[in-house]
């Protein structure tokens, strides 16, 4: 049996290997291996492609967000509130700037930051610090974007900065007056990972930081290379947090392709959705509100039989992940934050029920199929096994979003 790849990397290499051979060939030529030309070009592409001003590549997705929030002054006595359901750099970078991380729970249907739950934190004013939120930090996780027009209203309202997370988003799009916009181009600040699996994914760790803001992308540009301003003067203390220009060779290949895979991606999740959609079985599976286009940087399902499900899978060579099988703040390095079982229910039947299925751009038909047949087989095993919790789960466990 022929494994499914949950990401076929692969497969990717083989359509860009002429572009980045070519790319690797002047790097090798011109010995510029950190910053240089084909940085430049690169960070000029991805803004041209978001729609912003500035792009400028960095080492990582958590060095986009923790540069991103020292430049805007963030730091020791400033809350900066977040989602619990997210990759811990989200909130690494928070921390590593002296900033409180505060979650706030998440809405069940798209699994992002509720604009409501903000709202009621910054209503009830019972702050844990005392200068209370400086920014906000919406994920735009699983590559759908959280609802911004109310996100940004919200922010304008309380005078908070917002930071994008948009490290899984790379392409995804909101319709934000009447205009479809890019995510990770709409808050102060958009941070993107282009860690190897992402959307747009490098050969190795890169970052990058989007503004429009002049001042900010200076302050950015400053703190990603030692604070210099020429070579041997140095204005402020920095990071060594620089993009290497053989990753940004093989990001500027990938981004060429970067709408067609996402189309793709998006095919893909209307098939499984075809596929999966009508059975009666306890299965969750995504839908899009209507002003935001995701690109699916995961097909991530819900089930309260997800074990059982996830076990088939594997036991069926298709591999598949949890996209996260722990909340943040009951992860044990966010100990220190106070935060216990049962403040972010949302989040925590998220954690308990998620399944992402296999996603990328060269996922074939036939794969698709064979991951559905296991899916539904796997699921009426356990729906006679479990007929009488069903119910039960139906409402507890999973969003109402099929018109149950
Ligand atoms: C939502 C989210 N935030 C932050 C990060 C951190 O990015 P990196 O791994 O490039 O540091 C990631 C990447 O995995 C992510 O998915």
């Amino acid at each position: 049996m022929q494994r499914v790849k949950f990401v076929d990397l692969v497969a990717q290499n083989a359509e860009i290997r002429e572009d980045v051979d070519r790319g690797f060939e002047r790097i090798h030529a011109e010995t510029a291996y950190v910053g240089g030309a084909a940085v430049k070009q690169f960070e000029q592409e991805f803004a041209a492609f978001l729609g912003v001003r500035h792009v400028i590549g960095v080492s990582s997705g958590t060095d986009a967000l923790r540069l991103a929030l020292l430049a805007l002054g963030v730091g020791t006595g400033d809350e900066v509130i977040t989602s619990p359901m997210t990759f811990i750099g989200t909130v690494e970078a928070i921390v590593q700037t002296g900033a409180q991380p505060v979650f706030v729970d998440v809405e069940p249907q798209t699994c992002n930051l509720s604009v409501a739950a903000v709202r009621h934190y910054l209503e009830a004013g019972r702050f844990r610090t005392k200068r209370g939120p400086k920014a906000i930090m919406p994920v735009h996780l699983y590559g759908m974007p959280v609802a911004m027009a109310p996100m940004r209203a919200l922010a304008d309202q309380f005078g908070l900065q917002i930071v994008e997370d948009a490290c899984q988003a790379h392409g995804a799009r909101v319709l934000l007056d009447q205009q479809w916009v890019r995510a990770g181009s709409i808050g102060k600040a958009g941070c993107f990972s282009f860690y190897p699996g992402k959307n747009l994914g490098a050969w190795g760790e890169a970052g990058a930081v989007a503004t429009n803001d002049d001042q900010l992308a200076e302050r950015v540009s400053l703190l990603r290379d030692h604070g210099r301003i020429s070579h041997y003067a140095h204005q402020s203390y920095g990071y060594n947090a620089r993009l290497d220009a053989l990753q940004a060779a093989v990001l500027s290949a990938k981004l060429k392709r970067l709408d067609r895979w996402n189309r793709r991606r998006r095919e893909l999740a209307d098939r499984y959705r075809e596929l999966l959609g009508t059975t009666p079985l306890p299965l969750w599976l995504p839908s899009e509100p209507e002003d935001v286009e995701s690109v699916y940087h995961l097909f991530v399902v819900r089930s309260p039989r997800r074990d059982a499900l996830r076990s088939a899978l594997l036991a069926n060579e298709i591999e598949c992940g949890i996209h996260y099988p722990v909340p943040l703040h009951l992860q044990p390095a966010c100990r220190t934050l106070g935060y216990r079982v049962g403040d972010f229910p949302e989040s925590e039947r998220i954690a308990d029920t998620v399944l992402s299925l296999p996603m990328h751009p060269h996922l074939k038909e036939n794969e698709l199929e064979r991951i559905a047949s296991v899916t539904i087989r796997a699921l009426a095993e356990n729906h006679e096994l479990f007929a009488g919790e069903r119910d039960e789960h139906k409402t507890a466990c999973l969003p109402p979003t099929r018109g149950e």
